[in-house]
């Protein structure tokens, strides 16, 4: 393989295989912004479990309606893990694979997997999990402003998604109490 052209010299053609997608225009400190990827991917993944759990114990003919509501944000929990994820890597960075590692990166932001013992008490834990991510999503697409416009594109996506996830468990919850 050639490293260089009659463009550009050997040294910015590595450089350039080295750095990818990240060039001088790109303000935003990567490894700093991949911690914070990894930080609320592990809250995602948290969120997938206690959604799939709520799932599980939303019995089908109890509340057959929850039971699909629930699956479905479930899969769009792992959808966004998947997306952090992506971006992680494109960054240069590693997602966190390690459960141990997951469980206390989401811990340090007090996010842990809970299951009521009712329906209305499992509605209550996933507004409240939701509610937790919308205030991290927000305070990190505030904070990485105009400095990479990919990861910031790719938040406000999922923090849209979130958004929706919380107005339909809090609209269940003024109908239900
Ligand atoms: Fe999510």
């Amino acid at each position: 393989m050639s490293t260089s052209t009659h463009k550009s010299s050997s040294g910015e053609v590595q450089q350039a295989i080295m750095q990818g997608a990240i060039t001088r225009e790109y303000r935003a400190d990567a490894q700093q912004v991949i911690q914070r990827l990894n930080s609320l991917r592990s809250t995602e993944i948290m969120s997938y479990l206690q959604y799939m759990q709520h799932q599980y114990m939303a019995v089908s003919l109890l509340s057959p309606a929850m039971k699909s509501e629930f699956q479905t944000h479930a899969t769009q929990e792992l959808d966004h893990a998947n997306r952090l994820a992506e971006r992680i890597q494109q960054l240069g960075g590693v997602p966190i694979y390690d459960p141990k590692e997951i469980a206390a990166k989401a811990a340090n932001v007090g996010i842990a997997p809970e299951q009521g013992t009712t329906l209305t008490e499992m509605v209550v834990e996933d507004l409240m999990l939701e509610r937790q991510q919308i205030e991290a999503y927000t305070t990190l697409i505030r904070e990485i402003g105009d400095q990479d416009f990919v990861t910031r594109h790719m938040l406000i996506g999922i923090l849209a998604e979130t958004e929706k996830h919380a107005n339909e468990l809090a609209d269940y919850l003024k109908r239900s109490t």
